[in-house]
């Protein structure tokens, strides 16, 4: 997409334009005319979501993106005659789709014929070459993204309509949510190859990590979980408002031109003839099509080699593959050798190994949530997927029992798909023997013994005692947690023990911990103990965005948190506001303003952070805690070895202060692995990953003295 150069030239495009932005307020003049401060701006916020979205590797973080949108908004909103189709400001649709209509595809997008071993390849291997008459045929090697399919129109350059896959022939017109996706470039420049119009095929994806971030957020409010990446995504293209789209955080993989119309005169290029140069051209003009991924071979022995060597980067990439796909790379021969009407014969997907096995349903427990929800957790016989042994498995709540029609004695078919929780496909009714038996979901809670109620519109059931154990134990379990008030020494094993010595009963306690009696505990010792004195101590000094998640309101996750932290000055203060003020700060809806509302009336929330407060519990928003956030904002670090001067804890710190985020393993997402003395398998991990950094403690240390300094 962007030579080198160009790369350094936007670079600096971005930092100078932010710089303007900065200096503006003193004098308005610049010496260029606003026609060309537009263009401008559009170029680099382009270049900006290419390198965020495309590759990955933001060049500037996102509360400095907004600003530079921001701008660009108010010069549009001054002259709208000046706004273009393919301005970054155009992806926002106002108001909710009212149908997608059905479009036909330029051409029908077909299907994959499968394989699943080697002998599979050979035979496909020895028919294509009959169909081309030759003997040796070349293959390009991609992997084959798990997602949901789309077709792209580009017209004149400008993206003109996006379309589900429907039935292959047909399809629904879903423009407005495609332009949701930042990966999916709204113009390109395909006239620079004689290009007037083109059909692109290619998949929209769910990362792993927004996928299970989703998922959290939808049990939080008692909506359904996704089963897996793939029907979260197609769920998501299908939603009636663009925004809600926008918020889902889609991307894209493009990887064929399905259809071409050269303008007049002009013959097609070069470089198209070939299923490897078409991805590299798409790559080149700014479409997420990952080149690094991509393999030409001569032969089905070298196929089948890198198959085999790619299944084990399976887990390492950021979204679900289920195979790969090998393709005669010669478009000329592909046409020659021709489709049946299901599926290409120049093509075959190479399955990879289903991450599903059957096991036995043995019994379902009830398990209660910090918020007294009740969740479904059924137990099976231990079977292993995917190198993991899985015995249990979250059922979430009464209704997908029902409509999955789950009896205890069941057989069902158990799917883990990469590193997302496992979970119940169905039962295999085939084996039904006729003794299986229904599961009965409690009337009662099974820790406090209260009765369980359901509110109208909710899918779960509620134990609605706050005293009821389970639940205060949960409380403290959530309070301490990373994401919350992050008290590294005590974490859900040493809550439960404490819990059961009678040593902790409240969360307060936790601040009122008898060390001396700690002492005495089996495994603990001085050292032990020092540590998490010292770690609690610690947590009192946390961000208020922290203490207001850990608090565990309901409905509240950390981006609410950070909302609220950001909106007031002192934590009591939420007593004091409305249904309806909360409602006007940015993404509270009522059923989340009401919950807030409900929490900070209630005597005993209010005792409880008055306590927290006597106890020395920071309750106040500090300067730290306000946006912008973070100078390393979508980045991602992870350490390995043992740093020379930096302890663990104290570099993570410092990126997490900075808006960074610490990584749990080593995959294409992460941007950095900071490496110390007798480094782990992660920097192996990292080598082969061309995209993430290895940097030392030095360059770690320069890295963040930029951010701090930019
Ligand atoms: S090429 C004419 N390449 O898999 C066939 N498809 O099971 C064109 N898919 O409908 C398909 N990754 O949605 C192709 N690298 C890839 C793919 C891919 C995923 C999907 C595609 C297709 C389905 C077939």
């Amino acid at each position: 997409m962007y030579t080198p150069q160009e790369e350094k030239q936007l670079a600096q495009l971005l930092s100078t334009l932010l710089h303007q932005l900065k200096d503006q307020q003193q004098k308005e003049e610049q010496n260029i005319s606003l026609e060309q401060k537009l263009k401008q701006l559009r170029q680099a916020l382009r270049y900006a979501e290419w390198r965020y979205y495309v590759i990955n590797d933001p060049v500037i973080s996102d509360y400095e993106y907004d600003q530079l949108f921001h701008h660009l908004q108010q010069i549009e909103n001054q002259h709208p005659e000046w706004i273009t189709p393919d301005s970054p400001t155009q992806r926002i649709a106002s108001g909710l789709i009212e149908e997608f209509p059905t479009v036909s595809h330029l051409t029908p997008m077909l299907s994959l014929d499968n394989s699943y071993n080697a002998a599979d390849l050979r035979d496909w291997d020895r028919r294509v070459k009959e169909l081309a008459g030759i003997s040796t045929v070349e293959y390009c090697i991609e992997p084959k993204y798990d997602g949901a399919s789309i077709s792209l129109i580009y017209e004149n350059n400008m993206l003109v309509r996006g379309a589900t896959r429907g039935d292959g022939v047909r399809g629904d017109d879903i423009t407005p949510n495609i332009k949701q996706i930042k990966a999916i470039p709204l113009s390109a420049n395909f006239a620079n190859l004689g290009i007037r119009r083109v059909e692109i095929r290619g998949e929209v994806l769910m990362h792993k990590d927004t996928f299970k971030a989703l998922n959290e957020q939808r049990l939080s409010e008692n909506l359904p979980p996704f089963a897996n990446p793939r029907n979260a995504t197609s769920g998501s293209l299908r939603m009636v408002d663009p925004r809600e789209v926008a918020k889902r955080k889609l991307q894209a993989v493009l990887y064929q031109i399905s259809f071409l119309e050269m303008n007049n005169g002009q013959s097609i290029p070069q470089a198209l003839l070939t299923q490897s140069g078409t991805l590299h051209t798409l790559h080149r003009l700014g479409f997420p099509t990952p080149v690094s991924l991509v393999k030409v071979v001569h032969n089905i022995d070298e196929a089948i080699r890198f198959l085999e060597e790619f299944e084990q980067l399976r887990d390492s990439l950021p979204y679900e593959i289920d195979g790969m796909v090998i393709k005669v790379n010669d478009l000329r021969l592909q046409e020659k050798i021709g489709a049946t009407t299901h599926h290409p014969r120049w093509a075959i997907a190479f399955k990879f190994k289903a991450r599903q096995a059957t096991s036995v349903l043995r019994k379902v427990e009830f398990q209660v949530g910090r918020t007294g929800t009740i969740t479904p957790v059924a137990k099976i016989d231990p079977v292993p997927i995917g190198g993991v042994t899985v015995s249990s498995i979250s059922l979430f709540n009464e209704d997908v029992i029902r409509e999955k029609d789950l009896r205890i004695g069941d057989t069902v078919l158990v799917e883990r798909a990469g590193d997302v929780i496992p979970y119940i496909v169905k039962p295999i009714t085939e084996l039904r023997t006729g003794k299986e038996k229904p599961i009965q979901f409690p009337q009662n809670c099974p820790v406090c013994g209260d009765p369980l109620v359901k509110s109208s519109g909710e899918v779960a059931w509620r134990c609605v005692n706050i005293n009821c154990e389970a639940q205060v134990l949960e409380r403290m379990i959530h309070f301490v947690s990373k994401d919350a008030m992050d008290i590294k020494h005590l974490g859900e094993a040493n809550v439960r023990r404490f819990y059961e010595l009678g040593l902790l009963r409240t969360i307060p306690d936790i601040y009122r911990l008898d060390y001396n009696k700690i002492k005495k505990l089996e495994g603990f010792g001085e050292k032990s103990v020092h540590n998490l004195q010292q770690a609690i101590e610690a947590s009192k000094k946390q961000p208020l965005h922290r203490l207001i998640f850990a608090l565990g309101i309901r409905y509240v996750g950390e981006t609410t948190a950070r909302t609220l932290a950001d909106a007031i000055e002192h934590l009591p203060e939420l007593q004091r506001w409305s249904v309806e003020q909360l409602m006007q700060l940015k993404d509270i809806g009522p059923k989340v303003a009401t919950s807030i509302y409900e929490f900070f009336h209630n005597p005993d929330n209010l005792h409880l952070i008055q306590e927290l407060e006597k106890l020395g519990v920071n309750t106040y928003r500090s300067k730290q805690d306000q946006q912008p956030i973070g100078k390393l904002n979508g980045l991602s670090f992870l350490f390995t070895g043992t740093l020379p001067h930096l302890k663990r804890q104290e570099a993570e710190a410092l990126v997490e202060q900075l808006g960074g985020k610490i990584a749990s393993s080593v995959s294409r997402s992460l941007n950095y692995l900071v490496v110390g003395d007798d480094p782990g398998s992660k920097l192996e991990k990292a080598r082969q990953i061309p995209t993430v950094k290895i940097i030392n403690e030095k360059q770690f240390l320069e890295l963040i003295d930029q951010a701090k300094n930019r």
